[in-house]
């Protein structure tokens, strides 16, 4: 989704925004522009659909020197994806430029009001602009122009605004996020913290309703609701190297080795938060998991733990809560599951439960749900860059898990058969493994459709292995019941296609009668277990990890859509189309 860095100090802004957008770029975008001052003061605006790196060459930014700027990457909402749409964007004397990453739902209402401003692209983002020039012109500061206009905008956005005569940059922060960071020789305001973290690790989160103006050597941040609303200043924990690929060819690839040391930092660390978190689930109702994409999948599995542990928990995808609006209790508790903790689907579920307990079980820090929920649980995965999510998805569903476990007082076993997970994806990570997966991506690579197999938890499992091998190879995967399959899917099968079975013991024998119909139809197997099978084709070793054993599986499957999308061609970290987050609905 759309990623913005801004910065304003005694250097020259250039190489900071250079930087600074391509660590930004992991977030999924389709064309990047920027905007710098010249020789005479003027707003310099160069973008283009595509690349960062094209329009970095392609206009050779780096040759410039401006005492201030913007770079954006946009991931289009509205207004097709072309030069002219692309960020910043002006006014109608080219006075001002903005970036923004949101949609303003009330888009032609403000346009109309702006009829004598001349209108040049097809986005909601250039009303902001002229907004900000009628007001300027009408004697506001710009400060207050954004001010006035944060009133006036419905739905969720952020953006940042430059103006020619102003000192200062001002960005207001609206659902969408924005982070303060301070360097000795400059401020930044930007989308993440790891787009400036080489420069400062002295970071203030910012809330919803903050307007910044950021300035040579300082800031100022105002909430438009709360004027007592405390910034502080925190000093973060993100090396610099986390936002690098190191030996790797991908950060994709990267993030799947990294999962055996993500795992045994979650056995290492502290439990406060998941033993805060188990106390408020013994205290309510109802559990509701709510999550998006590879999270609710996440969900998902924790549901079905809850369940086995008599608990009544419920995964919902966060677009959908409005369905249970009528069963909803003020004693029910959410559970919000978000790498990000930015995705809209989920952000927007929080109308409906103002008044319910929340967890987060969150990645990044100071993102908009650790501000929105009672507690919070970090998984601690590190940057995850690659669009497609892996160490978090295993990070996520451990923890949630744990607080399943804690809760049903159930802390012995939980603990044993985490251990249990980290030496069984030590073990999974092997070159033996390995090979086999390349060996199996090579067979695959040129395929059309794809089915995943499992039941139980592994149901969901193949839901996640479905999901990994759309994003980044194209290939169209289907996740499906190993039961179900007969009641339709069958129907599809042919000598030239295959299924991914992902089989745990507890539900092998039916799944090997499931798999055995597939065969006797010509269907070819392959299998992702703790053991192999004569139906098996193709065979790739997952190793027991008690009420985790799901994970290498999914581990495997996730190894395997990187190596198809390698062999194809494809970059697995930037697929395209897609957003790392989502912050739209
Ligand atoms: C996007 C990403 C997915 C991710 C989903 C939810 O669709 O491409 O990889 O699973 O958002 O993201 P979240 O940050 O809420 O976990």
């Amino acid at each position: 989704m759309c990623g913005i860095i801004a910065y304003n100090g005694s250097d020259n802004a250039v190489p900071y925004l250079v930087d600074g957008i391509k660590n930004l770029e992991y977030r999924g975008y389709d064309s990047a522009g920027c905007v710098l001052l010249d020789g005479s003061g003027n707003l310099l605006i160069r973008k283009s659909e595509g690349k960062v790196g094209d329009v970095i060459k392609n206009y050779a930014i780096d040759k410039y020197t401006s005492p201030k700027g913007i770079f954006h990457t946009r991931w289009a909402t509205r207004g097709e994806v072309n030069t002219r749409n692309a960020h910043p964007i002006s006014d109608c004397t080219g006075k001002i430029a903005v970036a923004h990453n949101g949609i303003i739902e009330n888009y032609d209402e403000i346009k109309n009001s702006l009829s004598d401003h001349k209108f040049t692209t097809d986005t909601d983002t250039e009303i902001i602009a002229h907004f900000l020039e009628d007001r300027m012109n009408g004697g506001l500061t710009m400060k207050d122009a954004v001010a006035e206009l944060a009133h006036e905008m419905k739905g969720y956005s952020s953006f940042v605004a430059i103006d020619r005569d102003s000192d200062d940059i001002v960005a207001l922060k609206n659902g969408s996020p924005l982070v303060v960071g301070l360097a000795s020789n400059g401020t930044f305001v930007a989308s993440d913290v790891p787009s400036f973290i080489k420069y400062t690790n002295r970071v203030v989160y910012l809330f919803d309703g903050d307007v910044v103006s950021i300035g040579k050597s300082g800031y100022r941040i105002d909430n438009l609701s709360d004027s007592d609303k405390k910034h502080e200043v925190k000093t973060v924990k993100i090396k610099y190297d986390e936002s690098t690929k190191g030996d790797f060819p991908h950060f994709m690839l990267k993030e799947i080795m990294e999962q055996p040391a993500v795992v045994g930092r979650i056995e290492e660390s502290g439990i406060e938060s998941i033993e805060r978190a188990a106390e408020l689930v013994k205290a309510s109702g109802r559990v509701y998991l709510i999550g998006a994409g590879t999270s609710f999948n996440a969900c998902m599995i924790a549901a079905n733990l809850f369940r086995s542990l008599g608990m009544d928990a419920t995964a919902i995808e966060g677009q959908n809560i409005s369905n249970y609006a009528g069963v909803i209790s003020d004693k029910d508790l959410f559970i919000l599951i978000s790498q990000s903790g930015e995705t809209m689907d989920v952000i927007q579920a929080l109308d409906l439960i103002k008044a319910n307990k929340k967890i987060g079980i969150l990645n990044v820090e100071g993102s908009t749900l650790s501000n929105s929920v009672d507690v919070v649980v970090y998984i601690g995965a590190g940057h995850e860059n690659a669009v497609a999510a892996t160490k978090t998805f295993t990070a996520s569903v451990v923890y949630a898990m744990l607080i399943g476990m804690y809760a049903a007082g159930k802390v012995e076993e939980a603990r044993n058969d985490l251990g249990l997970l980290k030496l069984a994806l030590y073990n999974t990570l092997v070159p033996s493994v390995i090979g086999a997966v390349d060996a199996t991506a090579s067979l695959i690579k040129d395929k059309v459709n794809l089915f995943y197999l499992g039941r139980g938890a592994d149901y969901v499992t193949a839901l996640e292995g479905a999901l990994k091998m759309k994003e980044v190879s194209y290939i169209h995967a289907e996740g499906i019941d190993s039961s179900t399959f007969k009641h339709g899917p069958l129907a599809l099968i042919s000598k030239d296609i295959y299924s991914i079975a992902l089989v745990s013991d507890a539900d092998r024998d039916a799944v090997m009668h499931n798999l055995s119909e597939i065969k006797a139809r010509g269907g070819r197997i392959i299998g992702i277990s703790n053991h192999n099978s004569e139906l098996f084709d193709f065979y790739l070793k997952s190793q027991p990890a008690g009420i985790f054993d799901f994970v290498p599986k999914v581990v495997i499957s996730q190894l395997l859509a990187y190596k198809v999308s390698v062999l194809k061609g494809i970059n697995p970290d930037r697929p395209r189309n897609l957003a790392k987050a989502v912050t739209v609905k």
